[in-house]
């Protein structure tokens, strides 16, 4: 499994999102595209960057019936994107149908990973209001498994949850982690974060990496800063 630098382009119009990539003149960075700057601007802008030589790491985290699921994704399929999401709170059935929307004719298709509990979701609220009893890394192992057994390629966790992830699902199963900043980094409003090197020491595959690279003074130094952190 090859370690990369994905970076979220949490912009809101294709423009600004241009801006910033006309910034990588030596290299293409693996980018994920989000809900905001879908929405905002629909599939022209996957191709666009996928034009560019850009891998696309398509954020739409799908959650519905697994009919509708399998559906959308037969959809997503066709935009050729590398790495794409859902939430494994859809069951296991949800997820071994939108495998299959995935899976294009000829047998390939994008990488499939499964959010677990949402980073942003504490253990008291989930236990309040959601009712779930288990402890919150009983409930991420849990859902991580079930992503397994439906066959998908690994999930999307806090990168101090990825050596837990790993030790229940295998270290072939994928971990792509966000919530990661530099040592000396503003923190914003994450909450359980690590740093790039951190991140590698713990097991991460990818780490998804947003307003360090994004809003920094000089967004490619802080790339190939994450990039020699995380991978050299
Ligand atoms: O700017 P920052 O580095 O915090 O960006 C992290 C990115 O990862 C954002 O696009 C955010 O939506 C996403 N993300 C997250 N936590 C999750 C799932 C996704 O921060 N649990």
């Amino acid at each position: 499994m090859g370690k990369d630098v994905i970076i979220a382009c949490d912009f809101e119009s294709a423009e600004k999102t241009f801006d910033f990539l006309d910034k990588f003149t030596d290299e293409k960075p693996f980018v994920k595209i989000g809900m905001e700057l879908f929405y905002a601007e629909g599939p022209s802008i996957v191709r666009e960057i996928k034009k560019r030589g850009h891998k696309i790491f398509l954020d739409l985290k799908l959650h519905d019936i697994p009919n509708t699921v399998k559906k959308s994704m037969a959809v997503l399929s066709k935009l050729d994107v590398d790495m794409t999401n859902l939430h494994a709170a859809g069951t296991v059935d949800m997820m071994k149908a939108a495998l299959e929307g995935l899976t294009r004719e000829d047998g390939t298709r994008p990488l499939l990973i499964a959010v677990t509990q949402l980073t942003s979701t504490s253990e008291e609220r989930m236990q309040s209001e959601l009712l779930i009893n288990a402890s919150i890394n009983d409930t991420i192992v849990k859902y991580a498994q079930n992503t397994k057994h439906a066959g998908l390629d690994g999930v999307v966790c806090s990168p101090l949850e990825a050596g837990m992830v790993k030790n229940a699902c295998g270290k072939e199963f994928i971990t792509v982690t966000p919530g990661v900043r530099f040592a000396d980094g503003e923190v914003g409003d994450q909450v359980r974060i690590t740093t790039p090197e951190k991140a590698k020491e713990i097991g991460s595959d990818y780490i998804v990496v947003g307003r360090p690279i994004t809003q920094a003074a000089d967004p490619v130094a802080a790339y190939r800063r994450c990039i020699n952190e995380f991978v050299d």
